[in-house]
């Protein structure tokens, strides 16, 4: 670590050129890298950079003064020792006496990057001198002692600080890079980089375009090592468009573990990701619903996945019947119920939609209409939901009508239209078959695509539906098989 002892009047610019003139390189990486042949504008020359620096605006200078040895573009085989340099940053020689008051006074002109400490040992020729440390100032706040404010030029005349702008040697290394700027230095140049994943717990799942494929194992391990807590990247290698809403992935970096262990809304979850359905986004629309019912209430679960509805609303006291088609759910719903401690209040059912309703609904209803019973029925399967509200056409047929409270339904649907609200009343109606205009409620829950909203239409259950004779059915079995869902961008 060299420390130089001048001053420079335009201590900014020459800095900024320090950081690429002096750049050192303490590995070479095309020894190390495994790489591939780009056509990239990275090998400019260091005055075309530069120029290109001393035009940009502030966001564009950090970026390149933070930036990558060019030499690490078009690795495709993590080599971290590659984005090994030295920049120069500027730094205060302070009494240690008088560090902390410093330190606190000077918080906004402070390095500030994982990893990178603020205060380093002085070295003059190498010999540490005792009372006194290097406070690391950020470049691209100070270039010049009038870089300080009034607040900050006062606090270092009252603590005696000499007033003077060292040149610091920072060993700049891949812990001390953001995901983005290692992405970004390895990418093809122009190319929109990516960094976005969804967790759910260790795992960390992403949607990498064609572009990103050859970077891919990279792109997961950098994921790995910058986002503490996930140990496992995967890639979406489909839509989300089959019957079991889940997704097909490909491993890109860390353990090969797919059992996920997360916490919604203060319930526990254990599933294997890989062969269910969980989406985080929906813990907000779970807790919603949850939040209308009340102790003593009952929840039909048509749709049940793993049990983020069905286990909280057990966990507030209600009674729940939860159902889910995929054999995979099901059993991890049961698990689920049995962590959370609710095995008493679930009862839980691995047949399809139409049969749970014909059946076990079907059985349950009348008493619980008669018991005046608060009952929900929750529908979460958005691309084809609404189809299912047939399966309520003469459902209590030939039972005595009553007058009671009838159930609430929450019905889930994808919407393309212009009016979401009035396309989900419609449908929900055409598939009752009676008109829900002024009868029901319709809530945005999320938008999953461009022009493509998840809605939720709430009603209560129309009696002249339940307990119509016509479109009376008898089983299960009379029931026409569901219809084949056609959702191929469909992101959930
Ligand atoms: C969008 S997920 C919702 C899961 C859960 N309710 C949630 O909010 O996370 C829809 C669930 O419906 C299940 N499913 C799909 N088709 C079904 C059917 N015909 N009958 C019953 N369940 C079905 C899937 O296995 C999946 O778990």
């Amino acid at each position: 670590m060299t420390r130089f002892r001048h001053v420079c009047s335009n201590w900014r610019m020459l800095s900024l050129l320090q950081i690429f003139t002096s750049v050192q390189r303490h590995h070479s990486v095309h020894r190390r890298g495994l790489f591939i042949a780009l056509h990239s504008s990275s090998h400019r020359s260091i005055g075309s950079n530069f120029m290109q620096m001393a035009q940009s605006p502030h966001h564009e200078t950090k970026a390149l003064l933070y930036r990558a040895p060019p030499e690490v573009r078009g690795m495709v085989s993590l080599d971290r020792d590659a984005f090994t340099q030295t920049i120069v940053i500027p730094s205060l020689r302070v009494p240690k006496g008088v560090l902390n008051k410093v330190v606190k006074s000077l918080k906004r002109t402070i390095v500030q990057r994982p990893g990178i400490p603020r205060v380093v040992q002085d070295k003059e020729d190498g010999i540490e001198e005792d009372d006194m440390r290097l406070v690391l100032l950020d470049p691209l706040r100070v270039s010049s002692l009038s870089s300080f404010n009034e607040a900050e030029t006062e606090a270092l005349r009252s603590f005696a600080v000499p007033q003077e702008l060292q040149d610091y040697n920072l060993q700049l290394k891949y812990c001390n890079l953001k995901t983005e700027e290692v992405l970004e230095a390895v990418l093809p140049e122009g190319q929109e980089i990516t960094s976005a994943f969804s967790r759910v717990g260790h795992i960390a799942h992403m949607n990498l375009r064609d572009h990103h494929m050859p970077f891919k194992n990279l792109i997961g391990q950098v994921i790995i090592d910058k986002n503490p807590g996930v140990s496992c990247v995967v890639n979406k290698t489909n839509m989300i468009d089959n019957t079991y809403r889940n997704f097909k992935m490909e491993l890109l970096a860390g353990e090969e573990n797919m059992v996920a262990k997360v916490k919604e809304n203060g319930s526990s979850y254990e599933f294997d990701f890989s062969r269910v359905y969980w989406n985080p986004r929906l813990s907000t629309e779970h807790m919603r619903v949850v939040q209308e019912v009340k102790r003593g209430d009952t929840v039909l679960d048509v749709f049940a996945g793993v049990g983020p509805f069905a286990i909280p609303a057990a966990r507030a006291g209600a009674t729940v019947l939860a159902n889910d088609l995929n054999p995979e759910s099901h059993r991890w719903l049961q698990h689920n119920v049995k962590i959370n401690k609710v095995a008493a209040a679930v009862r839980t059912f691995n047949l399809d939609g139409r049969a749970f309703v014909r059946g076990p609904v079907r059985q349950e209803l009348p008493a619980l209409l008669r018991a005046k019973a608060g009952v929900h029925i929750v529908m979460n399967l958005p691309a084809l939901a609404v189809e299912f509200l047939d399966s309520f056409r003469g459902l209590l047929a030939g039972e005595p009508s009553c007058d009671a409270a009838l159930p609430t339904v929450y019905c889930y649907g994808f919407s393309k239209d212009e009016d979401p609200e009035r396309d989900m009343m419609l449908r929900a109606s055409q598939s009752l078959g009676v008109s829900l205009d002024g009868r029901c409620s319709v809530h945005f829950v999320r938008n999953v695509a461009p022009n493509k909203d998840m809605m939720c239409v709430r009603f209560p259950l129309p009696k002249e539906v339940l307990f119509s004779s016509e479109g009376e059915q008898t089983g299960p079995e009379a029931e026409p098989a569901p219809k084949r869902q056609k959702c191929g961008e469909t992101a959930d």
